[in-house]
């Protein structure tokens, strides 16, 4: 199973929690401002070294500790691994199998995971960032050295700006744009690839949560009928006047299409969400496939903006896919799974798993 146990210390308002999960259904529940995102945020903390919600490490410790420290079991397929996330005044520290490693990707290796929580409907709607970021994570796990190439990129990406801001010599800009083209080439390319693959599980699960056609298309960040080293040259004089590279795949977008008309004006905020939610599921599905192992999904709130046949809905789709889910309600009795999931009570920042229904 993906995540086996886990155990969080000062994470927000949780001041120790120790949780053993099943391999497909776990379900959190509690009263408002009990701990329930708090629990979520700590178990994708460990699996990414951030937060989800975009929250500031040092905010996450619990106030009045100095340190929040987190652990995990987790299944990688062949063997157990376990990671640790340590983050003091020192900085963060993460480790694997008991040794030190730099950066995050490791973790994300371990435990591959997704979230579902009540501000998914940014993906359709917010800006083009967010869903840059959603297809860079299929592209992590599914091609061989994206994140390296990711990373070369936006180095030449950012000497080339600085490079700009300079008022550079036109060969000293040459240069910058030859490592840009040749890496900007490489990211777009395996995103194309990336939603080749991605596509049909986006259109069968779009089909099954909104009943109609759902489709997405690349827009790659510069016009589709030049290459990214003519419209550099083209556009140099207004890149000097801003001071930053107007054209390429740190511009690219995912063009959402439902019912032929683009999503993100036209939909609800519930079908927003389900838009989204199939977007999540699918990228879910491509992973899982290429890794051949299960994922972790987890969903804060998922009954929230949906009405019950939505949420049944998607609750039949994630149970399609597989996977391992962690889920939050404020409601114990809210079926959301076909089987009795394992589960656990938080109530002001304690964690209690329910053995039986009179014991919460
Ligand atoms: N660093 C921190 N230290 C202590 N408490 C914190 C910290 N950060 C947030 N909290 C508190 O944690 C509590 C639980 O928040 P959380 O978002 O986990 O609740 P929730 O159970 O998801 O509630 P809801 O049902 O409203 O979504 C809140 O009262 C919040 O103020
Ligand atoms: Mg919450």
């Amino acid at each position: 199973m993906p995540l086996n146990k886990f155990t969080c210390t000062d994470f927000r308002c949780l001041a120790s929690a120790e949780l053993e999960f099943d391999a497909h259904y776990n379900l959190i529940f509690g009263p408002n401002a009990s701990g329930k995102t708090s629990l979520l945020e700590a178990i994708a903390y460990l699996g990414r070294g951030r937060s989800f919600r975009g929250a500031p490490t040092q905010n996450l410790v619990r106030h009045g500790a100095s340190e929040f420290v987190l652990f995990g079991k987790a299944d990688t397929g062949t063997r157990e691994t376990v990671i640790g996330v340590r983050n003091s005044r020192e900085g963060l520290e993460i480790h694997i199998d008991g040794e030190t490693v730099a950066g995050a990707a490791g973790l994300a290796e371990v435990l591959p995971l997704q979230i579902v929580d009540p501000d998914i409907h940014n993906l359709i709607a917010g800006g083009p960032a967010e869903r840059r970021r959603y297809i860079d994570w299929i592209a992590f796990h599914v091609e061989r050295g994206y994140l390296d190439q990711w990373r070369r990129f936006r180095r030449a990406l950012k000497q080339r700006n600085a490079a700009l801001k300079e008022n550079a010599s036109h060969d000293a800009l040459a240069g910058w744009d030859k490592e840009f083209v040749e890496t900007g080439y490489e990211v777009h390319e395996a995103r194309r690839r990336v939603l080749a693959i991605t596509r049909p599980a986006l259109r069968d699960i779009g089909a099954a949560l909104l009943g109609s056609t759902v489709d997405i298309e690349y827009q790659q960040g510069w016009s589709t009928d030049k290459s990214l080293a003519q419209v550099l040259t083209a556009g140099m004089d207004r890149d000097r006047q801003l001071c930053a590279t107007q054209a390429g795949p740190q511009r690219a977008d995912l063009k959402l299409v439902y019912d032929e008309r683009q999503a993100r004006r036209l939909v609800s905020r519930g079908q927003q969400k389900l838009l989204a939610c199939a977007l999540i599921l699918a990228a879910t599905a491509v992973v899982q496939s290429h890794l051949g192992r299960a994922l972790l999904l987890l969903l804060d709130d998922p009954a929230a903006e949906l009405d019950s046949d939505s949420l049944t809905r998607l609750m039949a789709a994630v149970v399609e896919l597989d996977c391992q889910v962690i889920a939050t309600s404020l409601n114990p009795d809210l079926v959301l799974f076909p089987q009795p999931p394992r589960t656990f009570h938080v109530e002001q920042g304690d964690v209690v798993e329910c053995t039986a229904k009179e014991s919460c």
